[in-house]
């Protein structure tokens, strides 16, 4: 026989959470705007697997990058296969847009999913192995009116969400023609101070210099403030690209601010970048979501020359902030029936009109787990049902069920063949 294990030896793997009823009502409540401004918004749903080939991330997101060189979950199948928990979502839409021939479709493609990420990062508040995105991807159009678009709708489920004061970072980065002047501006900038950046960035400034503007170490970001900006190497054509966008921003009044030192943690990145913040929101501050165009990527992962645009928003941490917000959210029961019974064979007649009222469209609730028909009757208080069928020990035998209103508190006895045209009648008319 095995030893047997203690149970309080189990806990959730380091970094990743249960998400308890509780939460999830946030969860529910960020969804549902998720779902319908993106359904909207012109967004089809898709789901990608959670394990992907590693080397579509490597590709993708940079194998300079922090995601890829230390926060991939790998693993390899008994098949061989060497395979990744995917640490966003992006990259998997894309490989399926490839696949699946959506170059085919009308263009732009625009896609949503939600789910679970995973990056093997240090725990910290705000910052889980496990999180989960809700993503949204525009494939197939470089006009700036949909970078301004994708800001417009992350903006609109904010306010859905009643979540307020959100400020939208927005910076671009350019593409790869005007960028390499710029990362030899910076590196040059920085080599010569390079025994005052962290050992992180000092390994940046060979490969992704680009990255020393956004590390957090004060020293890094003290020395960032006379730093080479992009703005001043951007080429014409995403120096318009980028004032069109301002444009149409300022068109429908979303706040932003210009933010030179935003660069994004994924390679892929061209052109605009964004990250959603609370406005006052203090430095460390983590941001609710980001995103940014990525017009390479699709030929970059092998299909034909494609840009994109997209945004993935943190649920974990927008729910966090809900809370901190205090947006109330209580558990509000679409249940217009409540079921008591009393005694075994009551029971028994209770289960079969619980299934005969759902199978008659009629939202029943029930508390079969109770005894007393006090402790029921107050499971049917807080649900706030108006009617009660009560079936007790003579019910159960004469084939009656005693109705009962919870407002005006009268009760009447109904032969039990009748109930369902009775309930439905008195739901009618309003009862
Ligand atoms: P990202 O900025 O890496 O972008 O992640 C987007 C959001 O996911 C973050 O703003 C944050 O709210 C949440 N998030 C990221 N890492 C964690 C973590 N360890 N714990 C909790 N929340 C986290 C992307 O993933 C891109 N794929 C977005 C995108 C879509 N770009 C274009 N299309």
């Amino acid at each position: 026989m095995s030893p047997k294990i203690k149970l309080e030896n189990f806990i959730a793997p380091k970094g990743m959470q249960d998400v308890m009823p509780s939460d999830c009502l946030y969860w529910d409540y960020i969804f549902s705007a998720v779902d319908k401004l993106g359904k909207t918004y012109g967004f089809n749903r898709i789901e990608t697997p959670i394990l992907e080939d590693s080397r579509l991330f490597s590709r993708s997101i940079g194998e300079n990058t922090d995601i890829v060189e230390k926060e991939m979950y790998n693993l390899t199948t008994k098949g061989g296969d060497k395979l990744s928990l995917r640490p966003e979502g992006t990259a998997g839409v894309i490989r399926a847009y490839i696949n699946s021939g959506m170059a085919n479709w009308s263009q732009p493609v625009k896609l949503f999913y939600t789910g679970p990420m995973f990056r093997y990062d240090r725990p910290q508040a705000g910052r889980q192995r496990q999180f989960t995105q809700a993503g949204f991807e525009i494939i197939g159009s470089m006009d700036p009116i949909f970078d301004a678009q994708m800001i417009q709708l992350v903006y609109s489920i904010f306010k859905k969400i009643k979540l307020k004061n959100i400020v939208i970072n927005i910076n671009s980065i350019g593409d790869a023609k005007c960028r390499g002047k710029y990362k030899t501006a910076l590196v040059d900038y920085y080599k010569s101070r390079a025994n005052k950046l962290c050992p992180d960035c000092r390994r940046r400034l060979s490969k992704n210099p680009l990255r020393i503007l956004d590390c957090k170490e004060e020293k890094c970001s003290a020395m960032r403030e006379f730093a080479p900006q992009i703005v001043d190497y951007l080429c014409v054509e995403c120096h318009n690209h980028f004032k069109s966008v301002l444009e149409y921003l300022d068109e429908i009044n979303i706040p932003y601010i210009l933010n030179p030192y935003l660069v994004r943690g994924l390679d892929y990145y061209t052109k605009t970048v964004f990250e959603i913040v609370v406005e006052g929101g203090n430095k460390r501050q983590l941001s609710l979501g980001g995103g940014g165009r990525y017009d390479d990527l699709v030929e970059i992962l092998g299909g034909a020359p494609t840009p994109a645009i997209g945004v993935a928003l943190g649920i974990e941490r927008i729910a966090d902030q809900l809370k901190a917000s205090h947006v109330a959210l209580v558990k509000n029961s679409s249940a217009k029936v409540f079921i008591v019974q009393l005694g075994d064979k009551a029971k028994k007649k209770s289960f079969k009109l619980f299934n005969d009222l759902l199978e008659a469209g009629i939202p029943a609730a029930e508390s079969f787990g109770r005894g007393s028909i006090k402790s029921q009757l107050r499971v049917a208080n807080r649900l706030q049902v108006r009617i009660v069928l009560i079936i007790g020990q003579k019910e159960s035998l004469d084939g009656t069920v005693i109705l009962r209103d919870m407002e005006s508190g009268m009760q009447e006895i109904i032969d039990s063949l009748k109930i369902i045209k009775e309930v439905k009648k008195r739901m009618k008319n309003g009862n």
